[in-house]
């Protein structure tokens, strides 16, 4: 079995490198020279939890290639997986100039029968433009070449990337002929053997299936965020409610957490996306237009609750922020929470220390050199001499640093915890002032 992966980014390399860790001949090709240099030296474009392994173990034995030419690698594939960026235009609708210009090139290389899955997230819709893209393509060289499209959206979490496409929940397939059905099971059994998976269904069920499995996710976000911040208006605890509502099997415990808002690079695009695909459709998403703006206002409340406490005046302060990444265990910093809360406080007049384990790299490209935003080495560099930590990124190290030491390094033993990872009074009691989100403190 041949397969092209089209984009080496989270999700094509993470694709690309699990499919030949099966046994299947995998060229990952992108248009990026440099990443693609890289990628044969062994240095990955992004950090993943076990990926490095996978890549260089693949690549050394031969079933894991790195090409930027699709034209030199099409012959012979049975599949072509397009997992190229579809970032938000400036509507907000996903920008499918990258997809089609992969289909364009399909067109235009492909001799052979070829099953085109598009592994990207698009619209309802897509994978018809997909096919006539494919189709104007060969016409202009006179051919007509059968090939089948389908759309297999992803749901691997960064992160958990290799465990999920490894061990899936389930795998999602739209497509219309048995061709193509035959080429995706005989790619995807190997990642079924302990229990079948495979949802098929139709195309723009399909395409539709990821929008809606993210919107989902962020809505039970800013659900929770905005049930926090009643609980701080009437003296509840978001912690408590949340183990009381996710006890129930109905709702479960999972995404119940209330935080800084969501980020990343898919759940605000997707949101944006689907609202833009109501809107074209003259049914405007209220729930959705609701939870995109319940987050936006989420991401400045722990800017507001440090203002707060220093009475609106932070010039001069020097606030320790914990971690940059949109979550821990990826060096992602699409949007970021933490971006926009050192924004705010640099704009206000504070100083900045910040450290993320892996992600400092990523967020060095996003600021401008300022003297007032300094990256450290670790947690302790970060709290000398400073009047406030901010904690906006869980990381396993940040659970249970050495609180003591900490202390004797702050000038004001003061936390704004937010993503609640902390204990009011165990924190107390190193003799720290807390602040959580969705807590009422006296
Ligand atoms: N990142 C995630 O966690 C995740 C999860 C599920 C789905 N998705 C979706 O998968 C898609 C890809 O996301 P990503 O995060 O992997 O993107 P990414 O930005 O990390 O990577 C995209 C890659 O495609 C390459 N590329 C662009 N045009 C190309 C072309 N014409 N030919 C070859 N390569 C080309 C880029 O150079 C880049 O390396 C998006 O639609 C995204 O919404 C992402």
């Amino acid at each position: 079995m041949k397969v092209i992966v089209v984009g080496t980014g989270y999700v094509g390399l993470v694709s690309g490198a699990c499919l030949a860790d099966v046994g299947v001949d995998v060229v990952c090709v992108d248009i990026d020279i440099e990443k693609t240099e890289n990628l044969k030296k062994g240095i990955l474009p992004i950090y993943e939890p076990g990926l490095e392994t996978i890549v260089k173990n693949n690549y050394e034995r031969g079933r894991l290639h790195f090409s930027t030419s699709l034209a030199d690698n099409i012959a012979g594939a049975d599949a072509i997986f397009i997992c190229v960026g579809t970032p938000p235009g400036e509507d907000g609708s996903a920008d499918m100039k990258y997809v089609l210009s992969v289909a364009k090139d399909i067109g235009k290389y492909m001799n052979d029968y070829v099953t085109v899955i598009t592994k990207s997230t698009v619209p309802v819709g897509s994978s018809h433009k997909v096919r006539a893209a494919i189709r104007e393509s060969q016409a202009a060289r006179g051919v007509d070449i059968p090939f089948d499209v389908a759309s297999n959206p992803e749901f691997l979490k960064e992160g958990a990337a290799i465990k999920d496409f490894m061990s899936p929940d389930r795998i999602v397939v739209g497509l219309d002929s048995d061709q193509a059905k035959e080429v995706v099971d005989t790619i995807y059994r190997p990642f079924l053997l302990n229990g079948y998976r495979i949802l098929y269904m139709d195309i723009p069920s399909a395409e539709m299936t990821k929008y809606a499995a993210n919107a989902m996710l962020a809505t039970r976000i800013s659900f929770m965020n905005d049930i926090a911040n009643l609980c701080e208006l009437v003296g509840a605890n978001v912690n408590q409610v949340r183990q009381g509502i996710g006890a129930d099997p109905r709702i479960g415990k999972k995404f119940l957490y209330a935080g800084v808002g969501y980020g990343g690079s898919c759940f605000p695009k997707d949101v944006k996306a689907l609202l833009k695909m109501g809107a074209e459709n003259q049914m405007p998403m209220r729930l959705l237009e609701a939870v995109e703006a319940i987050n936006e206002d989420q991401k400045k409340v722990l800017f507001a609750k440090i203002e707060r406490y220093f009475d609106g005046n932070l010039s001069g302060r020097t606030i320790a922020v914990w971690g940059l990444a949109f979550k821990p265990n990826t060096d992602d910093m699409r949007e970021a929470p933490s971006t926009m809360l050192i924004e705010s406080l640099l704009k206000a007049g504070a100083r900045v220390r910040t450290f993320d384990p892996v992600a400092i790299h990523e967020a060095q490209k996003l600021f401008a050199a300022n003297p007032d935003l300094r990256f450290c080495e670790d947690v302790y560099e970060t709290v000398e001499g400073a009047d406030a930590i901010a904690l906006v990124t869980e990381w396993n190290e940040f659970r249970l640093p050495n609180w003591e030491r900490i202390k004797a390094l702050v000038a004001n033993p003061v936390i704004f915890d937010g993503r609640n990872i902390y204990d009011d009074i165990m924190l107390s009691k190193e003799g720290f002032r807390y602040f959580g989100i969705g807590q009422s403190h006296p």
